[in-house]
């Protein structure tokens, strides 16, 4: 390559690169592949190499991450986070094993293995073993301040334990005290696979997008600015370093894991020494192999030299140490072929495309289909229909085709275009191709009208057992319903006359959804449908309005005042209930006997007329079973404190809402009170 090529591709990966990241750590959206990102970055680091005069100070391969976003305060980190270098395989862990033993003179080097897990890195401040601040890495040197959502996580210790002695110090010996001055620690934010899966299943249910993995999803909920939020995601917490070191005790990794572990510190169980690099590989293997089983995604192992004095002699270069290095897991990918596109109609009209591919298994897990997102998304990886495509289960979990393999056409590939009628009514759809978001807007399209109904009917909605994604087909198939409200006009003899239904599972079916009319208002309020609003914001309107008369008549401003409702989300509930259609719906719901309002409400209770504001750490129970004990007993429980809060409920490291409760002059009572007062058992 030449020295003008050279300087154009430089400055093309330096944007690209930038762009890219700015993506990932400020937007949490990122647009390619960890493994593409990896691959350009080595692209750039080896022209950089080759040509350092086009290399500016700015260039991302001197950078960590990216610069803290504005919205959050910024903090200092005293010691720099610093980043890892990859290795691909194991001949390239083999050559740093060898960099290493050469730096030192030494035959064979320990090492701890550590699994790597797939969060967002963040550091936690103690002064005299209280937590003070949390911060994520941003640049390296400065992050974002993020404490009040940090506490929100169970596995963060709100207090470092204290350490115990157990020996006699010698005279000589360095003796630790039990709360050291100031404590560093930091680790990974993640999310475990299955909460993450539920959590994304919720917003598709409420109409949301999808996090794209979990990695994405703990980064997108911890950098929220509200962290009743943060509070509400299925965050944890790995430690597997500290900032600052003073105590001298401490002379390896080891050590400090140990440490950690002693204040109180989820450290992860799958960490492992290693004596060399043959033992490194092994313990790299085996890691691998379970891979599988484990709940939370892991892209790897992080390899680190164990003696603190063999570090401090290693150093670092401009973004990483010299002492550790990532060593990454090939990515599960597999090629297959895409035998058609299809498009799918949602509960909201929203048209997806998806690929039926020739069945691939996928790190373990058999994938027949993967969604292609949009027609955007299809133009810009350029999938064509009979198109040879790698597969990829992304963030591991979700199977999305991630490019097609060009080298493999034959020209018999065809284009697809988005059709210009919905599949399931054929009547024309609103889009355009170069478009994202196609939509059916025919509200009686069957397509919409079976979701809803598989939606209605689903266990955290209306709980109707037996009324499924079969049971719905063939009762839309029969024209047994065309309206929701149908479901309650439903008849035994009608059921039993559907395909391999016999007279005893229709009567069962039938008392299901007789049930159902007594479900809470919350599921009540899930089951419609109402863009935006999943099981939790549900469960919140639910207790704030106790009644689905009084959520219809709110204003925008009397939505906004409950917990998690923003301005969107109060909007799309406004609208709902200003829809004749839906008001009718409604009315047909309640004429057919269903409950509407919380129970309690309606039979008075000894809460009723009370408001209760839960802060801070809560011992006996979670603030989702605190919330409905209070419903329960006819209380209603709001997410800020007013002059019309009765009690705010003080857990540990309660904050500004109790401050603001001190200043309203409104009563303060701890959890015990609590119970005692709700007449539950401690
Ligand atoms: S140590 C100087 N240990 O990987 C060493 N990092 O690519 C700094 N990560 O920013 C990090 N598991 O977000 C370390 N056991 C582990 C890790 C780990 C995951 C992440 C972390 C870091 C990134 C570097």
């Amino acid at each position: 390559m030449d020295s003008g090529k050279a300087s154009d591709r430089i400055r093309w990966l330096q944007s690209e690169l930038s762009r890219h990241a700015r993506l990932y750590y400020e937007k949490d959206q990122p647009e390619i592949e960890d493994a593409d990102y990896d691959a350009l970055f080595r692209e750039l680091q080896d022209l950089e190499a080759r040509f350092p005069e086009f290399s500016t100070p700015d260039s991302p391969t001197r950078r960590v991450g990216s610069a803290p976003a504005r919205q959050f305060a910024q903090v200092v980190h005293n010691v720099p986070m610093l980043s890892l270098q990859n290795a691909m395989d194991d001949s390239e862990f083999l050559a740093f094993d060898e960099r290493v033993r050469k730096a030192l003179g030494l035959q064979s080097v320990d090492y701890v293995v550590e699994p790597k897990i797939d969060g967002l890195s963040c550091e936690i401040v103690y002064r005299d073993g209280v937590l003070v601040q949390a911060s994520t890495r941003g640049d390296g040197q400065v992050g974002e301040d993020i404490t009040a959502n940090v506490r929100t996580i169970k596995d963060v210790p709100q207090r470092l334990k204290a350490l115990s002695f157990n020996a006699e110090p010698g005279l000589f010996d360095e003796v630790s005290p039990p709360l050291p001055e100031l404590f560093e620690a930091r680790g990974e934010i993640y999310m475990p696979t299955e909460p993450f899966r539920q959590m994304n299943q919720e917003r598709l249910d409420a109409g949301m997008s999808a996090f794209a993995n979990p990695r994405n999803a703990a980064a997108g909920s911890v950098r929220q600015l509200d962290p009743a939020v943060t509070a509400s995601r299925p965050l944890r917490f790995f430690a597997y370093t500290v900032g600052r070191l003073d105590d001298r005790e401490i002379l390896s990794q080891r050590d400090l894991l140990r440490r950690l572990r002693e204040h109180g510190f989820q450290v992860s169980s799958l960490i492992r020494p290693a004596r060399g690099a043959a033992e490194v590989l092994d313990a790299f293997k085996r890691l691998g192999s379970e891979r599988d089983s484990l709940p939370f995604e892991i892209d790897g192992a992080v390899v680190k030299v164990d003696s603190f004095e063999l570090q401090r002699e290693l150093g670092e270069i401009s973004r990483s140490p010299r002492w550790a290095i990532a060593l990454k897991f090939p990515p599960r990918r597999e090629k297959t072929v895409v035998n058609r596109i299809v498009v799918q109609v949602g509960r909201t009209g929203v048209l997806t495309p998806v690929a039926e591919l020739e069945p691939v298994k996928v790190g373990g897990v058999m994938v027949r289909r993967a969604t292609l997102h949009n027609i955007q998304e299809i133009r810009r990886k350029d999938i064509r229909i009979g198109d040879v495509v790698e597969v990829q289960r992304a963030g591991d979990v979700i199977p999305e085709v991630v490019r097609p393999v060009i080298s493999e056409r034959d020209g018999n590939e065809t284009i697809f275009n988005m059709p210009d009628r919905c599949p399931s009514c054929l009547e024309p759809v609103a889009g355009r191709q170069d478009e994202i978001a196609w939509r059916c807007t025919n509200i009686s399209c069957p397509a919409q009208f079976r979701e809803h109904v598989i939606h209605f009917a689903s266990k955290r909605a209306m709980d109707i057992e037996g009324l499924g994604e079969r049971m719905a087909d063939l009762m839309i198939e029969a024209g047994l319903i065309h309206e929701i409200s149908d479901i309650y006009a439903l008849t035994v003899t009608q059921i039993s006359a559907l395909d391999r239904m016999g007279d005893k599972s229709a009567a069962k079916l039938v008392a299901a959804i007789e049930a159902s009319k007594r479900r809470p208002l919350a599921a009540l309020i899930n089951a419609l449908g109402i863009s935006l609003v999943g099981e939790t914001t549900a469960r919140d309107l639910a207790s704030n309005f106790g009644s689905l008369a009084a959520l219809a008549a709110a204003s925008t401003e009397d939505l906004r005042q409950v917990q998690d409702v923003g301005p969107i989300v109060a909007t799309s509930i406004f609208d709902f209930f200003q829809s004749r259609r839906n008001l009718d719906l409604i009315e047909r719901l309640r004429q057919a006997g269903l409950t509407m309002m919380n129970e309690s409400a309606a039979g008075g209770g000894p809460f009723e007329g009370k408001s209760f504001v839960f802060t801070g750490s809560l011992q006996k129970m979670t603030r989702d079973k605190a919330s409905d004990l209070v419903i329960s007993l006819g209380g209603k429980v709001s997410g800020s404190v007013s002059r019309g809060t009765s009690f705010v409920v003080a857990g540990s490291d309660a904050g500004s809402k109790l401050a603001k409760a001190r200043e309203l002059g409104v009563a303060v009572i701890s959890e015990l009170d609590f119970l005692a007062m709700a007449g539950a058992d401690a």
